[in-house]
């Protein structure tokens, strides 16, 4: 009812929403089911314990403590709707087989940006869904995506092949629709660049030039997932962690990282590339395979992609 603080015209909550929208039951199941991980791991950021977990993931990194309970709560609940038959996490080495009769299988980075809780900046849950066994599959066969955005609110952005929609959670930890179909710009004036900048190669320089000379403003927290959210919600504008010099393939992970977001920022009228072809139709190499990103406003992904051709 508008007027009451915090509530929003809509106060249609996300499993209506969904149902509304006719979408298959089983894959209504496995999101709701995201929504409820979702409260236990806000729970367990605003009050956990911040130190390592006294192991490491598969690309060596140390395990903060909310990383590996991240990853048991989404377990959990995937474990718990009944209809996921495999999963790949980032801080898993290998697929777990959680139901042989599983209709989905997910990808997820449990806890994206999880080093920056101790000094309280935003962090977040990216999911990429499949319909079947496979999750080590391309990004072009993701039947639905969805991040949560762990910030000053609470926020749920999902996409099952028809419009980018947003939620924010109530003070019941219930999601409630904000607004529906996002649509991005074809160019915009955020940039936010990721690596070290003594690293990126001639192409990648000259294109942050022509941002800078266009006019875009730099903005950059660090993590992926608000980063991505503030390029996505303000409809404009350009995320990028580019091959480095020292680092060919860049940082950030094609399966849980990069897939599940190329496929909301397409659904939003964006585009998302490694520089040189377009993410969801890369075949991952391995559950930890990387690649180069440049994405957001398709015009700004384009003219990425002719700097990155014409200079490296
Ligand atoms: P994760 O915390 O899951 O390892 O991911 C961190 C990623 C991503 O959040 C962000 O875009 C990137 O690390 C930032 O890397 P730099 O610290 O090199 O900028
Ligand atoms: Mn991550
Ligand atoms: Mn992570």
């Amino acid at each position: 009812m508008i007027g009451e603080a915090g509530t929003t015209p809509f106060q249609k909550d996300l499993r209506r929403h969904l149902r509304e929208r006719d979408e298959d039951r089983d894959l209504t199941r496995v999101i709701c089911e995201l929504a409820t991980a979702s409260r236990y791991v806000i729970h367990s950021i605003r009050t956990g314990e911040l130190g390592v977990a006294g192991t490491s993931n598969l690309y060596g990194e140390t395990q903060l403590a909310l990383d590996v309970l991240s990853d048991r709560i989404l377990q959990k609940r995937m474990k718990y709707s009944g209809v996921v038959a495999k999963i790949a996490s980032e801080e898993i080495d290998e697929v777990i087989c959680v139901n042989p009769d599983g209709k989905y299988s997910i990808v997820y980075d449990p806890l994206d940006g999880s080093s920056l809780v101790d000094v309280n900046l935003a962090v977040g849950t990216i999911v990429g869904i499949y319909e079947g066994q496979e999750p080590l599959s391309a990004g072009n066969k993701l039947v639905a995506a969805l991040y949560i955005l762990y910030g000053p609110r609470c926020t749920l952005v999902y996409s099952t092949g028809n419009g980018v929609h947003e939620f924010a959670m109530n003070a019941l930890m219930e999601y409630t629709l904000v607004q529906e179909n996002v649509q991005m710009a074809p160019s915009g004036t955020i940039y936010s660049p990721g690596g070290q900048r003594n690293q990126y190669t001639p192409g990648v320089e000259k294109f942050v030039s022509y941002l800078e000379e266009k006019g875009s403003k730099l903005r950059y927290s660090g993590g992926f997932v608000p980063d991505i959210n503030q390029v996505l919600i303000k409809g404009q504008g350009l995320f990028m962690y580019p091959h480095l010099k020292n680092a060919p393939r860049g940082k950030l992970r094609l399966l849980y990282e990069l897939n599940p977001m190329a496929f909301l920022i397409e659904q939003a009228g964006g585009a998302a590339s490694n520089g040189r072809q377009r993410i969801l139709d890369i075949e991952p190499e391995g559950i930890d395979h990387r690649e180069p990103i440049f994405i957001g406003s398709k015009e700004d992904v384009a003219r990425a992609e002719k700097f990155v051709a014409e200079f490296g």
